[in-house]
């Protein structure tokens, strides 16, 4: 049977944490998780699984960002991450299953844009591209390089502005 990318359930709760743990070796991701949980940082059907056989194998959430622009709007926009798959399921096209179906479901709930800080070499495959080159900061402190944003509607971040990412991740990192 093929891998099934759903929408995460209840009953996933478990499986999830088991995924996040093995993946990342810790539970730091664990506890960001559940502090978005926690703060209903997490947005709605954008909390995404793989299936394989019965078995979750892998797990990507999305969280609500904002983008300040400059001029004074402010757009709620979708944070990209933690993902995971379980090293024994990595490099068989899993994550980039769940970033698709993520990238599809934003689309369809109509948000402006994704934000996402991690390898930019893995995330251009999906159109992501520099935050900077578009003269966008981010309130995480991390490499500028890191943090890349997807366009959903067009013209959306023209102009610049700053990025931030929900609370938890400030507390948890
Ligand atoms: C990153 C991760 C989710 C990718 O899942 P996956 O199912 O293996 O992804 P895919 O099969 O779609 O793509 C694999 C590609 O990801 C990229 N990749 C994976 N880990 C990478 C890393 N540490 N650095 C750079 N690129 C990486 C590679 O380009 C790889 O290509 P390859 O298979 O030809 O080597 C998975 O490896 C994982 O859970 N890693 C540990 C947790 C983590 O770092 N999560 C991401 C940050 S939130």
């Amino acid at each position: 049977m093929g891998i099934v990318v759903r929408a995460e359930t209840e009953r996933d709760a478990v499986a999830v944490q088991l995924v996040n743990q093995a993946a990342f070796g810790g539970d730091q991701e664990v506890r960001l998780i559940r502090r978005l949980r926690d703060t209903d940082s997490v947005a709605p059907g954008l909390s995404l699984v793989a299936e394989e056989n019965g078995r979750v194998v892998g797990h990507l959430v999305l969280s609500k960002a904002r983008l300040e622009r400059e001029g004074g709007e402010t757009l709620e926009i979708l944070a990209l991450g933690p993902m995971s798959v379980v090293p024994s399921h990595s490099h068989r096209g899993i994550g980039s299953r769940l970033v698709r179906a993520a990238i599809e479901e934003a689309r369809r709930q109509g948000y402006p844009a994704i934000v996402v800080t991690g390898y930019p070499d893995y995330y251009r495959r999906f159109g992501f591209e520099p935050a900077a080159g578009r003269g966008l900061s981010c309130n995480l402190d991390a490499p500028e390089s890191a943090v890349l944003v997807l366009e959903l509607r067009e013209g959306v971040l023209a102009g610049g502005g700053r990025i931030v990412y929900p609370s938890p991740y400030e507390e948890v990192f």
